[in-house]
């Protein structure tokens, strides 16, 4: 069967590869819409009413749910957008959501026209990648209307993105896979840097900035930290062991007081292929470990370094933090090994009070663990060039989540506890090329899929979200991972010791347990305040915003499992309304809610809305959905052009802060 390389992702994610604990195929949710009705806005109202019924939430949405309390003063005030799923994208009332930059668009001065109908790798090349995510914003100078945004290019929908080529994969050999489809591909992956600038409160991408730039999979990077010139990293293209090609399936990210990017490598193991040399393989455990080679894409037909048969080591290189100097478009990108190798989601820090900084880290897959990086130095405000190589020295630690709600950080360290060479780290270059292993060694506690982690430096409190773990089995259940068939995860607060992030120990919470509310079978614990709206499932991404409240993004409410779409919700932390949630913006069909990331007025939320119109497995009416008959034409609704992934500008109308 072909699938969307999205739906690649999730299988892989639900799969696991950490063999601590039993598994089995995971079962589906039954909730199922006529996703083409609901997609094209043919709702036969006969023939929908008894599913409607069948989801609570979403029939009393659409017949116009009670609008919530207005809020009291200080937490999120807007008016909730109702739940549902169509064509286009949603926004509260009183603000708008303009496009600010799409899959093709302009990036480098001179870059042609979008031609999809004609892909050509050197136009990506100078475009606006596929599939953006992470979102940051770096102000210029003291301006506030002059910045850069430096935007994640995940992965990339060969069957959205060309004519006639539906989804491709090894059972099909890939055979519409030419040279030049897999040429687009590579450069429509990493990341963009664009200038934008504010103009009567709307942003616009400036022209011909001289930051533009394009990082692709070719980019040369370089590695820093225990693993540069590790032998596990030599290849016949790179025999230092310190020079690398392109970063790849670059998630969610960071930005970093000292002004710059970090981006963060994710599902890694679907770029590399050749199944049949695996068993042989050197490092044979470690590949099982690390779910290589996945043979999501036919790149290793054409750059031998994605054979692992060729390139033993190449899959060692990819699944980093990279930090990139977006001011400097011709700096050289760091792979940044001392915070380990694993699938990174993002990058959420803090310069704790002791001046040193730290990194939190989740690896999305189920039964996964969550990490965190403290430097040795200390973050010089007063001089960003200083911090240039903060990340290159400290400690990497994993968490152990102990039931009666304390937890514990757990060192990496060679030498350390069981982390010797009698267990095959024989050196900090092997633990953190093999976290995963190490972390196993250290008894870190297997969590519901880990993806962004955020501090409130308002509250010193840290935000985890977990997505779901659809495999975790009654008897896996425990306190920090209290459902079996967690379909639609959950949300924990932890609270590091004495407020000090480079601290030991901490406390935790569960701060709401995701889903439908109105459904009790499935356990969710929103404040009742929420309203048939406003609750969510799957939470992925998240930011704090400047007055210190949390914002989560969505990714899998797909109408077929919950008969609404991703989007992006916000909700209480603190006092009696703590749970409460509200949704603000929701995607068109199909596609997936990443990257929320405010202005430091709070006057602009950036989102990158991702694969619009893709189809899902789980739903055989939303397939197959191609380039050439997609589920929605969004943004441009064209007939000439396919669903493009895009960078959305929210503002209020006639200017002011978000939801306050
Ligand atoms: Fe790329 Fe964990 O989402
Ligand atoms: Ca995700
Ligand atoms: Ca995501």
């Amino acid at each position: 069967m072909t699938l969307p390389t999205s739906e690649k992702i999730k299988q892989a994610e639900d799969a696991g590869s950490n063999t601590s604990t039993a598994r089995t195929i995971g079962d589906l949710i039954t909730a199922r819409i006529d996703r083409r009705s609901f997609a094209r806005g043919l709702l036969a109202t006969v023939a929908l009413e008894p599913l409607l019924d069948a989801i609570p939430s979403l029939a009393a949405g659409q017949d116009g749910a009670p609008a919530a309390a207005a809020p009291p003063p200080g937490v999120f005030n807007f008016p909730e957008l109702t739940a549902g799923s169509d064509e286009t994208h949603h926004v509260a009332d009183g603000y708008d959501a303009d496009i600010l930059i799409r899959w093709g668009d302009a990036v480098l001065a001179d870059a042609p026209p979008f031609a999809p109908a004609t892909p050509s790798a050197a136009a990506q090349e100078q475009q606006f990648g596929y599939n953006n995510d992470f979102i940051g914003f770096l102000p210029i100078g003291g301006d506030a209307n002059r910045a850069l945004l430096v935007i994640n290019h995940e992965y990339t929908c060969e069957e959205l993105m060309f004519p006639a080529v539906p989804q491709q994969d090894q059972a099909l050999r890939f055979r519409d896979m030419t040279r030049e489809h897999v040429a687009v591909e590579m450069a429509a992956h990493g990341g963009s840097v664009i200038e934008i600038a504010r103009e009567n409160g709307k942003w616009r991408v400036v022209p011909g900035s001289r930051f533009a730039r394009r990082i692709t999979a070719h980019t040369p990077m370089r590695f820093s930290g225990p693993a540069a010139g590790h032998a596990k990293l030599r290849t016949l293209e790179d025999a230092s062991g310190t020079q690398v090609r392109g970063m790849l399936n670059n998630c969610a990210g960071a930005t970093t007081p000292w002004g710059t990017w970090l981006t963060c490598e994710e599902n890694i193991n679907g770029y590399f292929w050749n199944k049949d040399a695996a068993k042989a393989h050197p490092d044979a455990d470690a590949l099982k470990r690390y779910g290589i080679p996945a043979e999501w894409y036919n790149w290793g037909h054409y750059e031998l370094r994605f054979d692992i048969d060729k390139e033993p080591n190449e899959p060692n290189r990819f699944g980093w933090v990279v930090e990139i100097d977006p001011f400097d478009p011709s700096s050289t990108p760091v792979k940044r090994t001392a915070l380990g190798r694993f699938k990174h989601e993002g990058a959420g820090n803090i310069v704790n009070k002791d001046g040193r900084f730290v990194v939190y880290q989740g690896d999305d897959e189920r039964y996964e663990y969550v990490y965190k990086f403290v430097t040795d130095g200390k973050v010089d405000s007063a001089n960003p060039a200083a911090n240039r190589d903060l990340l290159d020295n400290g400690t990497l630690y994993v968490a152990r989540f102990a039931d009666d709600g304390s937890g514990e950080w757990l060192p990496l360290v060679h030498g350390q506890g069981p982390l010797t060479a009698e267990n095959g780290f024989s050196n900090q270059g092997d633990v953190v090329i093999f976290a995963r292993m190490a972390a196993d060694k250290l008894g870190a506690t297997p969590m519901d899929r880990p993806e962004d982690i955020e501090v409130n430096p308002a509250t010193g409190k840290v935000y985890l979200m977990l997505t779901n773990n659809y495999q975790r089995k009654p008897w896996e259940t425990n306190p920090a991972n209290p459902r079996p068939q967690n379909k639609f995860g959950h949300i924990i607060e932890i609270t590091p010791e004495n407020g000090d992030h480079a601290a030991l120990r901490f406390t935790w919470d569960v701060l709401v347990r995701c889903g439908d509310p109105s459904i009790a079978g499935v356990g969710a614990t929103f404040n009742p305040l929420t309203s048939p709206n406003g609750w969510f499932g799957m939470p992925d991404n998240c930011v704090i915003d400047a007055a210190g409240r949390l914002w989560v993004a969505t990714d899998g409410n797909n109408e077929s499992r919950t008969g609404r779409t991703d989007g992006i919700f916000a909700i209480e932390t603190e006092g009696e309304r703590r749970g409460t949630s509200r949704m603000f913006y929701r995607v068109p069909v199909g596609a997936e809610m990443c990257g929320p990331c405010f202005t430091p007025d709070m006057e602009t939320l950036f989102v990158a809305v991702q694969h619009p119109g893709e189809g899902q497995d789980d739903d055989p009416l939303s397939m197959p959905s191609t380039f050439n008959n997609p589920l929605t034409r969004w943004p441009d609704f064209d007939p000439k052009l396919p669903p493009r992934p895009s960078v959305v500008a929210i503002t209020r109308k006639g200017g002011g802060k978000i939801a306050v």
